[in-house]
């Protein structure tokens, strides 16, 4: 539409005039993908959204994706002013790991080695040995293993449990789960699977462990964008967030992928497979945040000195 168009061209001249840099993850809407990738700046899972936002010389970063997002681009860059479209942008496995309740946790368990998934608040995070991304997190788990270190893991549990089961590592979990990933159902994978038995099945480890065991290959999204280019299948079906597709199927034009059913019945829904805190970044919301400077994040100086602790071992771990 005309006023997209217009968003779009607002947005690009706002990114020039404040020195800013749009990093978005692949959750994001089509148009927010698309305008980070034509100026420049970057569309990844969060790993790579946080080494792109650390490494990149832009004074502003605007942070398209959830908060714990935009939070830890502010811990790695506290010189730059890192802006979101919306603040309110949340996640269930933050909201589901609140700092008090998790610190009793660790306080309760001090033989252990404390390792949180990125999707926490900064305050989690400063709680914490290691933070880690889907990405890295098996790597992670198993080099501790091997130096007999016993494990506290949080928010996740189903991520935990994949972690858990690929590593054998001693892993006492926190009982979070992600309310999109959560929903894919193993029978609606089986029921595609009777209609199309060549295609390979991509799975997100947030999922639960009856799905990810259906999985060909499971994995961060930026994995499962890879795994669609590497694997020989022409049919894909995808359980992750719908917003992957726009980035999956450029990558792989010929092919067809399927969304991965979020009910037993082979039905999917249209919000189902949609992250509801994702969704609210859009151009309006985008282009207000650099137009305002609103939607800043700040972080206290003695909280994010303790958050870059781990965070800088899970960017310096495999480097
Ligand atoms: P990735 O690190 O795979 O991008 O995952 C982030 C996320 O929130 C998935 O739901
Ligand atoms: Fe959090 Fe799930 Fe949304 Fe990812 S998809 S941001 S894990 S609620």
């Amino acid at each position: 539409p005309a006023e997209d168009q217009a968003r779009v061209a607002e947005i690009k001249q706002l990114l020039k005039v404040h020195n800013a840099v749009l990093v978005a993850h692949y959750y994001t809407d089509d148009a927010i993908q698309q305008l980070a990738e034509e100026t420049g700046g970057c569309v990844a899972d969060s790993l790579e959204m946080a080494r792109f936002g650390a490494r990149h010389d832009a004074t502003t970063l605007v942070v398209a994706g959830v908060r714990f997002m935009g939070e830890t681009a502010k811990i790695l860059s506290p010189e730059k002013r890192v802006l979101m479209p919306t603040l309110e942008a949340t996640c269930s496995l933050d909201i589901g790991c609140p700092e008090k309740a998790f610190s009793a946790f660790c306080d309760a368990h001090p033989e252990r080695t404390v390792v949180v998934y990125a999707n926490t608040s900064a305050a989690v995070k400063a709680r914490a040995d290691w933070v880690v991304t889907s990405s890295i997190a098996v790597e992670v788990i198993e080099y501790l293993q091997a130096r007999g270190e016993k494990i506290l893991w949080a928010p996740d549990k189903h991520l935990g449990s994949y972690i858990q089961k690929k590593t054998g590592a001693d892993m006492l979990m926190w009982d979070g789960a992600c309310i999109v990933h959560e929903e894919f159902k193993a029978k609606g994978i089986e029921d595609l699977k009777r209609l199309y038995p060549e295609a390979a099945v991509l799975v997100h480890p947030e999922s639960p462990a009856s799905v990810v065991s259906m999985a060909d290959v499971a994995g961060s999204t930026s994995q499962l964008i890879k795994a669609a280019q590497s694997l020989p299948n022409d049919k894909l079906i995808v359980a992750t967030d719908r917003g992957i597709f726009f980035k999956m199927q450029q990558a792989v034009p010929g092919k067809i992928l399927f969304e991965a059913p979020t009910a037993g019945n082979g039905a999917t829904c249209r919000s189902c497979a949609h992250c509801p805190w994702m969704a609210m970044n859009a151009l309006d919301n985008l282009a207000g945040a650099l137009r305002h400077g609103s939607g800043e994040i700040y972080i206290d100086e003695s909280l994010r000195l303790r958050a870059l602790k781990p965070l800088e071992r899970m960017l310096s771990f495999n480097a």
